[in-house]
């Protein structure tokens, strides 16, 4: 009987390791959430959102609105503009064969900060992109139209990004009415609008997702200039696959002191390089070409900086998404000393290589820095043609940049993910942990972390009312808020649930980061609201191992015994 008794207790033992080892996700029921919500009746297309936290305000371009957003609460409005198109303009857009309910109106895709009082504001305009100021303080547009050509896209669903930086706005979007010339453009209001050479070893059919400035830090012995990456898909021009298109994810650079070329390159980028990026897991042959969305997590130290991206596949229908993660310093080695590619033809048919000639100094595409202004070179102005010309002719690097880890880091299946929000947290452990919010096609978030190399989804829940793309996601380690924008609405979510787990064996099984058990209320709490003096008492295993829980007292809302609790009776005999 002893034996058999022990044999219940070692068989629950091991049931209670291995159900230890398991993540368990949490699906939470919308309902019960309590989420923030903000929608108008008749507007659409919330999908444009920027947050300045010193303003305490979400901003959010919709279709012909802007609105000004309670921060703290997005179902409250503190301020709306209005921005439609005129009657003449609707029309010419209508005769031009575009849809009058769909096409003609204006959709408003950049908000960008200008300074203290002002955004700088442009949207669609039915197919005759225009740019315009907004007035912080009574929240109305100057009224100066400026031509948002190379600053906006002229189809609303078309792709499109875009980064102010010092005053001036970056854009990777077309150029025509058509659609069809894709570039990269800076436009200052002291200089010409500087872009992309229309060529497809520059770009080819990109669909544009994200751009972002990763700035040098103050003192840098070398004097190198602060850079501008996107990150976009474009069709492949150095592989295909029995004639058809293969995509290609990639990261392009520029320099933020480029002023072109004087001759050569004449009011084009001198240092546009682009090279492509890997998410793949090469054990499963599982190879995601499309990027969705980035987002780049800055540290104290810039080269610490890791840019982190969602991916889709171009070959699986059913839905299969991978995060990889790119230290940027891996990127900037890619620029800075990758070899390059040069097309060559074979019976007509072009085909990319390695270049294997020798390289003109400067390298083609480096930002200027102390070494070249010794040699009197101060600016791109004063670059070499020999430089020049080559990249021009050489805009693609051959050494791809590589995912830490050399794989993705996690790889989710039967989802469509199309953004990515990555908080730095750091746990009762007090080790740092990044922890990954990713929205779906479905309207779903999830939240995931990384464990000892391995990722596990903690929640998942419906963030939207209904199941449409989230479109946008930021969020706020100060209001510890995410807020998704989407086309019927915006939507604000606690980035934890900790409330929600009732027992201590539950708040320290979900290995939520941000949750830890307090015995003293007894409640699953967050401890970025917990006053640190408590932390001492507050129970957090992100391994899952619940043993640390008090016995029996596992809270009072909890209704089933747990495992441990079963256990302890049966041992109780041989203790
Ligand atoms: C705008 O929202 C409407 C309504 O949800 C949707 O049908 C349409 O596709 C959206 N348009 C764009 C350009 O996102
Ligand atoms: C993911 O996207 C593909 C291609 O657009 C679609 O066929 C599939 O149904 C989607 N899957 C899910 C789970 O959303």
């Amino acid at each position: 009987m002893g034996f058999a008794m022990l044999g219940v207790f070692v068989g629950l033992l091991l049931e209670v390791s291995t159900y230890r080892a398991h993540a368990v996700t949490r699906t939470w029921k919308r309902q019960g959430l309590d989420l923030m919500e903000f929608s108008e009746p008749g507007i659409f297309n919330y999908s444009t959102l920027l947050l300045i936290e010193e303003r305490d305000a979400l901003y959010v371009g919709a279709r012909e609105a802007i609105f000004e957003l309670s921060k703290k609460n997005v179902a409250v409005r503190h301020k709306k503009a209005q921005w439609a198109v005129a009657e003449a303009e609707v029309t010419m857009c209508f005769m031009k064969g575009k849809s009058k309910e769909k096409d003609c109106l204006n959709y408003i895709r950049v908000l960008q900060v200008l300074d203290n009082e002002r955004l700088y504001v442009c949207g669609t305009h039915a197919f005759q992109p225009q740019c315009d100021y907004l007035s912080l303080s009574d929240f109305t547009l100057a009224g100066r139209a400026e031509d948002g050509r190379g600053k906006c896209s002229f189809d609303p669903s078309q792709s499109f990004t875009t980064v102010m930086v010092d005053g001036e706005l970056y854009s990777g979007t077309a150029y025509d009415f058509l659609g069809s010339n894709r570039i990269i453009s800076r436009y200052s209001p002291s200089q010409p609008l500087l872009k992309t050479e229309h060529s497809t070893s520059w770009l080819n059919d990109p669909s544009f997702v994200f751009a972002d400035v990763i700035r040098e830090g103050e003192n840098t012995a070398d004097g190198e200039d602060d850079k501008i990456y996107f990150f976009f898909t474009e069709e492949s021009v150095e592989y295909e696959f029995f004639g058809k298109v293969v995509l290609i994810p990639r990261v392009a650079r520029v320099c933020k002191g480029d002023l072109g070329g004087q001759r050569t390159l004449q009011k084009k980028w001198t240092s546009f390089l682009k090279a492509k990026l890997v998410c793949s897991e090469p054990e499963s042959n599982l190879v995601f070409n499309v990027v969705r969305d980035v987002f780049v997590l800055s540290a104290e130290d810039p080269k610490e900086t890791v840019v982190y991206a969602v991916f889709t596949s171009q070959w699986c229908n059913e839905g299969l998404s991978a995060v990889c993660a790119y230290n940027i310093k891996n990127i900037e080695d890619v620029f800075s000393k990758g070899k390059y590619m040069k097309r060559i033809y074979v019976d007509r048919n072009e085909k990319w290589m390695r270049d294997n000639s020798i390289t003109p100094t400067p390298r083609p595409g480096a930002c200027i820095n102390n070494h070249m202004r010794q040699q009197s070179i101060s600016s791109s102005l004063h670059l070499p043609d020999k430089t020049l010309q080559f990249v021009k002719d050489h805009p693609l690097l051959e050494d791809p940049v590589l995912p830490i880890g050399s794989r993705p880091r996690f790889i989710t299946k039967e989802v469509n993910y199309t953004q990515i929000v990555v908080e730095r947290v750091r746990a009762l452990d007090k080790k740092i942990y990044d922890v990954m919010f990713t929205g779906t096609e479905k309207g779903v978030l999830h939240k995931s972390v990384m464990f000892e190399g391995e990722a596990y989804v903690v929640e998942e829940f419906q963030l939207l009312k209904t199941p449409e793309p989230i479109k946008n996601l930021l969020l706020s380690s100060q209001t510890r808020s995410l807020y998704a924008g989407s086309d019927s609405g915006v939507v604000q979510s606690p980035t934890a649930f900790c409330h929600k787990y009732p027992s201590c064996k539950e708040c320290v099984l979900a290995r939520d980061p941000y949750c830890a058990w307090d015995p003293q209320t007894p409640a699953c709490v967050n401890i970025f609201s917990t006053p640190s003096e408590r932390y001492g008492r507050l129970i957090q295993r992100l391994n899952g191992d619940a043993d640390s829980c008090p016995l029996g007292a596992t809270g009072h809302r909890d209704k089933t015994p747990s495992i441990f609790c079963l256990l302890i009776v049966l041992a109780s005999p041989f203790l």
